[in-house]
């Protein structure tokens, strides 16, 4: 399903949302968010679904609370985001961590007291394994392990997990070495997991499932969960389309199954969507600053007050996001989902941030270069909306370069009200850690 600014993200609640809060602004969801979740945690199984929101595409507190609120656990990359979560009153028994840390000192300690709460940790290399097995005997605890399949899919090259260029997780060819450790050790493996990439190819998700299936039948008698990742695609713009969790869920069922016929095992499946959960919850509203002509056949150029310290994905991946413009007072001049439906003169226009950075643009291909978007011409103080950025964006913002702040975040509540969830960073509060030198 594709997003546009219909439903309870008005063009009415984003002019209002830019005049309460200032831009540029994070506005979030919350109704599409518990929907998603719902509609992960209906995808169809064999022997039992767990989800786990994979929290490195949205660490935001009240998003958190809203979708472990849903039911949904939560998928950690790193001890830092065990601790925001439990922060943020969600207890570690519905954590699992997947990273490549390799905790020593403190955070070994507490992890063992993470893992004592029941956090699942999961092993992603056998030097991890070897840091960590005493802590997992100790505690008695079976372990996840992550497997690098040697295949992958991802929305771009450095998306991509599951492959020889990938370093995530114990490539096959160290698997012995990692079961024979563990077994030394008296350790058990009770979930095999793999990610093989985000927004990748639907089929090649699929295609995975066998393959995955296969890792586990060979190398692990005593995993009772096998573990697919995240990495549904998401539709963020009107040619695209979302993975359709229904299918995917039926195809993994009547694999699971046939698993059962074949080994008498009832395997449960896990799953771990980030972007699902929340991208096309997300909407950063920018103000339009300034705007410039490159001359004949050059660009119309948007100037915003937000770019690529705020939504990184374009300049990163070619990603593409949706453009909306809204009037000051709140009127849709344009929209990607309905060039059609406008009657305003609409034409090529280059959407570009305030960085010292000519990459610093909203549109780009794969390799940097610039493509116009067919829109609205916005006057100084109208708004640019880029939609679907709920995920990887506001987490994966780009700190304080060009000294900007980080923006704030607001919740569109189901309620309809405006809540402020995160407020900007101010100027003292990027400063405070410098000090002079000799201090
Ligand atoms: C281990 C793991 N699980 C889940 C995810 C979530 O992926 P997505 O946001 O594409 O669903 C990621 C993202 O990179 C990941 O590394």
């Amino acid at each position: 399903m594709t997003v546009s600014l219909k439903g309870p993200v008005t063009p009415q609640v984003i002019a209002e949302t830019a005049r309460k809060f200032g831009t540029p602004v994070y506005l979030y969801d919350e109704r599409e968010i518990i929907s998603k979740c719902r509609q992960m945690l209906a995808m169809p199984n064999a022997f039992g679904l767990q989800v786990r929101y994979a929290m490195k595409a949205n660490s935001s507190r009240a998003l958190l609370r809203i979708i472990a609120g849903e039911g949904l656990n939560l998928d950690l990359s790193s001890l830092n985001e065990g601790r925001r979560a439990f922060r943020a009153g969600i207890p570690y028994s519905r954590m699992m961590l997947t990273s490549q840390e390799v905790p020593c000192g403190k955070d070994r300690q507490d992890l063992e007291a993470m893992i004592q709460g029941g956090m699942t940790y999961t092993v992603c290399s056998i030097r991890q394994l070897e840091t960590l097995a005493d802590v997992a005997s100790r505690n008695r605890v079976p372990l996840a392990v992550r497997v690098n399949p040697g295949v992958g899919a991802g929305e771009s090259v450095t998306r991509n997990t599951g492959d020889k260029y990938s370093s995530f997780g114990i490539h096959l060819a160290n698997i012995q070495k990692a079961l024979d450790l563990a077994q030394s050790r008296g350790l058990v493996f009770k979930q095999v997991h793999v990610h093989i990439g985000s927004g990748g190819d639907p089929k090649l998700w699929r295609e995975n499932i066998d393959r995955e299936l296969d890792i586990l039948e060979r190398f692990f008698p005593d995993a009772d969960t096998i573990n697919f990742g995240g990495g549904f695609k998401e539709s963020r713009m009107p040619d695209e389309t979302a993975a359709d969790i229904q299918e995917l869920g039926r195809y993994a069922r009547k694999k699971l199954e046939s698993f059962h016929l074949k080994t008498g095992r009832e395997l449960k499946m896990a799953v771990e969507p980030g972007t699902f959960i929340v991208a096309n919850a997300g909407y950063l509203i920018a103000g339009v600053i300034d705007e410039k002509w490159s001359g004949p056949g050059g660009f119309e150029f948007i100037i915003l007050d937000a770019g690529m310290e705020s939504n990184t994905r374009p300049l990163l991946y070619g990603s593409r996001h949706p453009f909306y413009v809204v009037s000051r007072e709140g009127a849709l001049l344009s929209s990607e989902f309905d060039l059609n439906a406008m009657d305003v003169e609409l034409d090529y226009r280059v959407v570009v941030g305030r960085c010292c950075e000519s990459g610093d643009s909203q549109s780009l291909d794969y390799q940097g270069h610039i493509i116009p978007r067919k829109m609205a011409d916005p006057s100084v103080g109208d708004y640019v909306v880029i939609g679907g950025t709920g995920a990887y964006c506001s987490a994966m913002s780009l700190s304080n370069y060009n000294s900007f702040p980080k923006a704030p975040e607001v919740l569109l509540g189901k309620d309809g009200s405006l809540k402020l969830i995160r407020s900007g960073q101010t100027l003292d509060q990027m400063l405070q850690n410098e000090m002079d030198e000799g201090q």
